[in-house]
């Protein structure tokens, strides 16, 4: 189990310390970088590490202490790929998304969270098997409202070796490639060069 800290002033500290003389280890984060804290983890003792806002957020447990009004950028900007699709087994009645795309209703389950939709419109095996088959590359198809994001998560796709296609927005691109009712899921296509 880790464990995370954003913010790491008084109680950010504070908790860290508790840890340290535990022997527990953690990653303790703020809002200047891991740079400005290298005299604090010296202090605290090598069980402490400094890490990015983002590293501390992908532990397990996260301990949050920041000043109120910082809470949502310290929350903030985190990258949801959203995969799921508004169908559910075993009875596969569609949810009443009442006119909104899927994903919107994700990104408002989740405040702050940059939602890029993917991984959705592929069955599992053919998710699963190798991108790189045929002479080119299975298309992935991705969309969403935060064009950072977006850019980090074709980055990521194309790393893993599929092709990404960007839709668009969240209301165009998702509504594309949303099962049921879209015109993209369980297209299997090969990029060729
Ligand atoms: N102090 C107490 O005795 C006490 C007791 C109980 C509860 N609390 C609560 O605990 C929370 C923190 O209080 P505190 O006294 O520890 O505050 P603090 O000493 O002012 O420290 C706030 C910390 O939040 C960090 N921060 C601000 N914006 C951030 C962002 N966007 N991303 C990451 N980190 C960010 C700051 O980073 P930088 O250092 O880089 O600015 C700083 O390390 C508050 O909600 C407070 O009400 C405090």
């Amino acid at each position: 189990m880790t464990i995370g800290i954003i913010g790491s002033g008084a109680i950010g500290t504070a908790f860290a310390r508790t840890l340290a003389r535990a022997g527990m280890q953690a990653t303790i984060s703020n809002s200047r970088g891991p740079e400005s804290l290298r005299g604090l983890v010296r202090d605290l003792g090598p069980s402490i590490k400094p890490g990015t806002r983002e590293e501390a957020a992908r532990a397990d447990i996260v301990f949050v202490a920041v000043n109120w009004t910082k809470l949502p950028a310290a929350l903030a900007g985190r990258i949801l790929i959203d995969a799921n699709n508004p169908i559910e087994a075993p009875l596969f009645k569609p949810v009443d998304l009442k006119g909104r795309v899927s994903s919107e209703i994700v990104a408002d389950l989740v405040p702050g969270a940059r939602v890029v939709k993917a991984f959705n419109h592929l069955r599992a095996e053919v998710l699963a098997a190798d991108p790189r088959s045929d002479g080119g590359r299975r298309v992935l198809f991705y969309s969403g409202n935060d064009s950072a994001a977006k850019a980090e998560v074709a980055a990521l796709i194309d790393r893993i070796g599929f092709a990404g296609i960007d839709l668009g927005s969240l209301a165009v691109g998702g509504k594309l490639a949303q099962f049921p009712g879209g015109p993209l899921p369980n297209q299997n296509l090969i990029k060729v060069g």
